[in-house]
């Protein structure tokens, strides 16, 4: 497996009343696209702020590259670029020289760096025009460019494709995506489901500060199916009949009930039905997971 090189541990932030996170423990792998997702309001910033050095954490720890990171130790993020929401960028100076002029907050970006940028992100052909006749497609990745001018191993990209029409998002998540092909982590934040299930390798879930769920996105998504509750005379018999279904993930007998989890409602109640058992009570549950994804992707 491949080595962790940003870590929070129990990592919370509280702005006076209003806990905005709460005792997270990410774990973000060397070469990975991880995406923190979650909606509006989530924490998603916030923890972001946290990891950069830009925020107190009011509990817990960062670790970045083995290092601890605080506002007043934070070397580590010399190996960081980030970008958080919009670019601030010139706009009467061109793509080049809004990116010369950025280069020199780094000790050594030598002017081959920027020619090899632009053709990175897709805009030597408009790398003398000013910057602001660019689309907002064209500006965040510009953006992204800006971040990489100092060739950081990890990316922290907060919501990078908001505002970005189909075809934008699509040219930014293609970029990411050659950018962790050629060996660079990345960490980006997004409400967008479809959009972490597209770029990402991982993913943690935020909500309210807490995360609900960190894993493989495929086995996050297999993991979200719906599960549905019944009340049978014979649970026991009950649980071994619905174990036979294909789909069958998780079954739990409780009392007089039994939950079988991955199943349509309609399926579970067919199947024991022609095994002779007929359900009293049919209760349909969504996991947390799972109302969450619909929440994200309504
Ligand atoms: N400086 C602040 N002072 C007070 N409350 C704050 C501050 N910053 C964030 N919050 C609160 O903390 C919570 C988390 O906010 P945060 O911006 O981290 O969420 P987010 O996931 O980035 O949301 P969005 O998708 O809208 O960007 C929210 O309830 C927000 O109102
Ligand atoms: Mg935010």
């Amino acid at each position: 497996m491949s080595k962790i090189v940003l870590q929070t541990d129990n990592l919370s932030k509280k702005f006076g009343e209003v806990t905005a996170v709460q005792s997270i423990n990410l774990r973000v792998r060397q070469g990975e696209v991880f995406g923190f997702l979650g909606p509006n309001g989530a924490g998603k910033t916030t923890t972001i702020g946290m990891v950069l050095g830009l925020i107190h954490p009011t509990e817990g720890s960062i670790t970045l590259f083995d290092q601890p990171v605080t506002p007043s130790h934070n070397r580590a993020l010399q190996n960081v670029g980030s970008l958080i929401g919009a670019p601030a960028l010139l706009p009467y100076l061109s793509a080049q020289e809004n990116l010369q002029l950025l280069a020199k907050l780094h000790d050594g970006v030598e002017n081959g760096r920027i020619t090899e940028i632009l053709d990175l992100i897709g805009l030597s052909q408009a790398a003398d025009r000013p910057v602001k006749g660019f689309s907002t497609g064209m500006k965040q990745r510009l953006g992204l460019g800006a971040a990489l001018l100092h060739r950081p191993s990890l990316i922290i990209l907060d919501e990078p494709t908001n505002g970005l029409d189909p075809a934008g998002m699509r040219e930014v998540r293609t970029l990411i995506r050659q950018l962790a092909d050629e060996g660079t982590t990345i960490f980006l934040s997004s409400h967008l489901l479809h959009e972490v299930e597209q770029v990402c390798d991982r993913i943690a879930v935020i909500r309210q500060g807490q995360i609900v769920a960190q894993g493989a996105v495929e086995e996050l998504l297999s993991q979200s199916g719906q599960s549905v509750k019944l009340k049978v005379k014979n649970p026991a018999k009950a649980g071994e009949l619905l174990a036979q279904l294909p789909n069958a993930t998780k079954i739990v007998t409780n009392g007089a009930y039994v939950q079988v989890s991955g199943v349509e409602s309609e399926t579970a109640v067919a199947h024991l039905a022609q095994n002779g058992i007929i359900p009293s009570e049919v209760q349909s549950q969504k996991s947390d997971l799972e109302s969450l994804f619909l929440e994200l992707t309504k």
